[in-house]
């Protein structure tokens, strides 16, 4: 794409964030792409036979419309990433070639995501494996699927919300054959097996990200975007389960989850891990533990007494 025309879209796409009202709907333009992008079969009208045919649509490029709707992205019209040649079908084959834009493209920059940081999480994510394993082909949108994207962990109050958003997005691959291979030669390897290491895994992958082992934590940053090597990920569980666990700088540092511990429901997700050793003490079990500690002292002096009285 040519330079001008990439500033030209720029442009106009800067005029879409000053639109008045944010919409939750899907712009009307766009019921002519999901009518078919939306649905397991579409109807073409047959110049040769002068029919009507259904045909089945490709699963891989059916949309979710309500995923649309709550991304980011909502308010744009496909062609407004697409190429307008797209209104036609049959689509013309060279638009396979289209370069689509990518995060930075848009982003990079702009004051007005100055708080994300797009900068810096690229030159992070140009140290990580994904990265150098690609020769380019592993790009942002590999896991950050721009139809569907909203920012999770700075806006939800919910840890297993955040968790599972951001973990689905490494599952999407690692547990799938098909777009494992669009990156990658190799075989996927088993993550089951992989972690066979790690007690109750279903458990910890509902309450962890993968990236809380995967990268190291950059303080600055919101979400660490270097994903190391196997050999460099964290495998010690005093990192987590111990008074000063790691994810107090990871995944509990965001302020949307702390602000609960107003109502004291955040002392309630560190104190729930009754199992991050030494994170919490419940005084009421130490109180117990105490009074059943004295009554049995008590019982074997009394015991003792007795024997001693009897002989
Ligand atoms: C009549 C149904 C129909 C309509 C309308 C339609 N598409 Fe498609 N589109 C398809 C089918 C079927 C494919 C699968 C590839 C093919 O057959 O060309 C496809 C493929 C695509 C692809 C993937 C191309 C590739 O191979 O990488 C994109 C992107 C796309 N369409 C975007 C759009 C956009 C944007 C619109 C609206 C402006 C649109 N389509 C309207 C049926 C349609
Ligand atoms: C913010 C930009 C953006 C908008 C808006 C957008 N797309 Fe896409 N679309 C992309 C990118 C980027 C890809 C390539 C994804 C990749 O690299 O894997 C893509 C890929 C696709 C594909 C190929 C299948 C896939 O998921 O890889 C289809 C089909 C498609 N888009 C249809 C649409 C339709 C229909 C709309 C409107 C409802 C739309 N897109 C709106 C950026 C966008
Ligand atoms: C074609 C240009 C374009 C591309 C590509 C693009 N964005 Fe956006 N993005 C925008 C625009 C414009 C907005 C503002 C939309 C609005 O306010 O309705 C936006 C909004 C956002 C927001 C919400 C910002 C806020 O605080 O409201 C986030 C987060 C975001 N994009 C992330 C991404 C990520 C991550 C990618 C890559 C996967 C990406 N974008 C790709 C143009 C783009
Ligand atoms: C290996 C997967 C992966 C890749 C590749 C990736 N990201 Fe992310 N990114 C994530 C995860 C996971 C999150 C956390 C999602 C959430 O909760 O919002 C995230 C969050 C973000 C956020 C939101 C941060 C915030 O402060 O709220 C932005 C912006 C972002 N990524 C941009 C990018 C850009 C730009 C690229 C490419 C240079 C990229 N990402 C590549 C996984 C990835
Ligand atoms: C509790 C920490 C922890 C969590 C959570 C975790 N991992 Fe790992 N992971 C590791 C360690 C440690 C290794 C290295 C294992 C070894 O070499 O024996 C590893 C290895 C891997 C490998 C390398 C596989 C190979 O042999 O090539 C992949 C891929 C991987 N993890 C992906 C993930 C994904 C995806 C998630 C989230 C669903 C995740 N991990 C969650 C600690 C973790
Ligand atoms: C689009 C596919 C894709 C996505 C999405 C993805 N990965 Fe990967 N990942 C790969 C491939 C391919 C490899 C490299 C295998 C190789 O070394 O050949 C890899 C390698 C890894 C490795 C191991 C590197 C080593 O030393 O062998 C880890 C750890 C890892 N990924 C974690 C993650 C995490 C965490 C996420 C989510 C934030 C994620 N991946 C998202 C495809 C993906
Ligand atoms: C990345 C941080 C992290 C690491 C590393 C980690 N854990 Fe955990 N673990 C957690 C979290 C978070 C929970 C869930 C606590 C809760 O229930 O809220 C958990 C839960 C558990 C539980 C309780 C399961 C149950 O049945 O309720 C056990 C046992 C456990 N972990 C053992 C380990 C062992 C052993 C290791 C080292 C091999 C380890 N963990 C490494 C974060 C971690």
């Amino acid at each position: 794409m040519s330079a001008t025309f990439r500033n030209l879209t720029f442009v106009v796409l800067l005029g879409l964030l000053y639109l008045p009202v944010q919409s939750q709907t899907i712009p009307d333009d766009n019921k002519h792409c999901l009518k078919c992008h939306s649905s397991q079969s579409f109807t073409i009208f047959n110049k040769l036979t002068e029919h009507n045919q259904r045909r089945l649509m490709n699963p891989l490029y059916i949309l979710d419309t309500v995923q649309i709707k709550t991304g980011v992205h909502h308010s744009f019209s496909c062609t407004d990433c697409h190429s307008y040649e797209y209104e036609t079908y049959p689509h013309n084959g060279d638009l396979k070639l289209e370069q689509l834009m990518t995060c930075i493209d848009c982003h990079g920059g702009d004051e007005t995501y100055a708080s994300y940081q797009f900068e810096r999480i690229e030159d992070e994510f140009k140290k990580s494996v994904h990265f150098k394993i690609s020769d380019g082909q592993f790009t942002c949108s590999k896991c950050h699927n721009q139809h569907y994207y909203k920012a999770t962990a700075r806006n939800s109050d919910n840890i297993k919300e955040i968790v599972k958003f951001s973990n689905d997005m490494c599952f999407s691959c690692h547990n799938n054959m098909i777009k494992y291979q669009l990156v990658s030669e190799n075989q996927n390897p088993q993550l089951v097996q992989v972690h066979d290491w790690l007690p109750n895994q279903a458990l910890h992958f509902e309450h962890v990200r993968c990236i809380e082992c995967h990268t190291i934590v950059a303080d600055s940053l919101n979400v660490s975007h270097n994903i190391r090597k196997k050999e460099d990920a964290l495998k010690l569980c005093v990192e987590c389960h111990s008074a000063n666990s790691m994810l107090q700088a990871s995944l509990y540092k965001y302020k949307n989850i702390q602000a609960r511990s107003e109502d004291g429901t955040f002392n309630s997700i560190i104190s729930n891990s009754s199992y991050v050793i030494g994170a919490y003490q419940n005084p009421i079990l130490n109180l117990l533990s105490l009074i059943i500690f004295i009554a049995t002292l008590v019982g074997i002096s009394i015991h003792l007494i007795f024997r001693i009285i009897k002989k």
